[in-house]
């Protein structure tokens, strides 16, 4: 069968089986290995992408029943060689370890920052409850959120005085 999608911004048409998960279909069909894949349970999160600007776990999702729809990968978060402000904050608070989780992470967080753009520390440990860590420990990657948060707040001084944002 054939599927047509919007994918970071391009439309993209390729001849699938009918049981390609999106996950492979971005990974295998396009080539875009950002996007992890890291159990056979839709467990990990580490498969998160948006699907019309929801995060989901695209292990879970057919490439096509994503026919029609818009998809956005970690690829995506660079734009014009500028890093998004949650990735230098996953690069300055030490966010990531081995980075296996991190698209994942990355593409969940973006999505929580661009709905709540002050989150708690518990909005931010619910927002990743459904994305498996295995090496960093969760406070850094909660604190990078932070950090991001409070960048695009313009309030990141007031963090690098130690109180709390
Ligand atoms: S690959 Fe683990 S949840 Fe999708
Ligand atoms: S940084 Fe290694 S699994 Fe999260």
């Amino acid at each position: 069968m054939q599927v047509t999608m919007k994918v970071n911004g391009n439309d993209v048409t390729r001849e699938i089986e009918g049981r390609l998960l999106l996950v492979h279909f971005l990974r295998d069909h396009l080539g875009l290995t950002g996007t992890h894949w890291g159990c056979d349970t839709s467990n990990c999160g580490a498969c998160a992408v948006w699907l019309d600007g929801e995060p989901v776990k695209s292990c879970t999702v057919l490439a096509a029943m994503a026919g029609g729809h818009e998809v956005r990968t970690v690829e995506a978060l660079e734009q014009r060689g500028e890093l998004d402000t949650i990735q230098r904050g996953f690069m300055e608070c030490h966010g990531l370890q081995c980075g296996f989780c991190t698209p994942g992470m990355l593409m969940t967080t973006r999505a929580l920052l661009d709905r709540c753009p002050s989150p708690s520390q518990e909005e931010i440990r619910e927002a990743i409850s459904g994305q498996v860590c295995r090496c960093t420990g969760y406070a850094t990657i909660v604190r990078s959120v932070q950090w991001a948060a409070a960048e695009e707040a313009g309030t990141r001084t007031t963090l690098a005085t130690g109180e709390t944002p």
